[in-house]
């Protein structure tokens, strides 16, 4: 998909640069028809990221919200997994690619579903990926949205800079981390960055901060102690909740679903509803 690999540079010609304002005019209008645009983020990989996205996605869509989930994740896109659609052919319409629906109608578009392999490594430079996010953005068919959930690699590479700063306007940064101090000081470089590109809405989700014994019901701080709603008070974002290590996670990504679809009475799911709720209430 994303051949061209110039940036924004002298060196364009007309032609290109006639297409890149057109592109830019296709993204403000798509973007525009969006009305709150949440993009989730950690400072480290394996906290939790995709399942917190693909969780308060489904979570949105169930308080009847229209939402569709953009999974900028190019090195890893797990998000057509959380949702069972792996494989999905993309269908081009009108010149847009059509994203593919999840069971509970949930638009999904992922690098996943353009890359033909996924056991091969991709390497891409800089300005490709920043331009297949904009062709997310400028050439996806999502049409008039509630919420889009936006998937991000972990850090502050490429991806996450150039959707926080080519989206017209963030609603809502969600920052997931782990109650270990390595995992925390990768996040405070990341909500740094959130917050030297003017976005304050930043709401902090501590995962896997406690085991709950199936058997005895014993509450177990595994990871060690949760510090999540001190760690977010210091950097003065918003403390959204702390989520226990549950089985459902792997269950539901084994039956094609989320926590929030499969185990609707379990607390991980009712926090997730709570979380939306929040997050709503507080940023939207
Ligand atoms: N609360 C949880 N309980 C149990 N397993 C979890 C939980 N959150 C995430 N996982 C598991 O941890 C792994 C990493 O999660 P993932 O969402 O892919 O993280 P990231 O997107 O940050 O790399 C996955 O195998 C996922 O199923
Ligand atoms: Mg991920």
């Amino acid at each position: 998909m994303p051949e061209h690999g110039h940036g924004h540079g002298g060196n364009m010609t007309p032609e290109q640069q006639k297409a890149m304002i057109e592109q830019e005019m296709r993204l403000y209008e798509q973007m525009g028809k969006v009305k709150y645009k949440i993009a989730v983020m950690s400072g480290k990989g394996g906290v939790g990221k995709s399942t917190v996205a693909a969780n308060l996605a489904e979570a949105f869509q169930k308080k009847g919200m229209v939402t569709g989930i953009m999974d900028v994740d190019i090195h890893g896109p797990n998000i057509p997994k959380l949702f069972g659609v792996e494989g999905k052919e993309v269908m081009i319409d009108n010149g847009k690619m059509v994203p593919v629906y999840s069971k509970n109608g949930i638009k999904v578009m992922s690098m996943g579903f353009l890359i033909e392999t996924n056991d091969k490594p991709i390497i891409w430079r800089g300005p490709q990926k920043s331009g297949a996010i904009k062709q997310f953005m400028a050439d996806v068919a999502w049409g008039d949205l509630d919420v889009l959930i936006i998937d991000n690699p972990p850090g502050t590479g490429d991806e996450p800079l150039t959707v926080l700063q080519t989206l017209p306007n963030v609603d809502a940064v969600v920052m997931v981390t782990t109650p270990n101090s390595i995992s925390q000081e990768d996040v405070v470089k990341c909500v740094n960055m959130v917050k030297m590109l003017h976005i304050d809405k930043i709401g902090l989700v501590e995962n896997m901060a406690y085991y709950v014994c199936p058997h005895c019901g014993e509450k177990s701080e595994i990871f060690g102690k949760s510090q999540g709603d001190e760690f977010a008070s210091q950097m003065d974002i918003k403390f959204l909740d702390s989520l226990p290590l549950t089985e459902e996670v792997l269950k539901s990504t084994e039956e094609d679903s989320t926590v929030v679809d499969s185990y609707v009475q379990s607390e991980l799911s009712e926090k997730f509803i709570s979380i939306a709720d929040k997050i709503e209430k507080e940023f939207l």
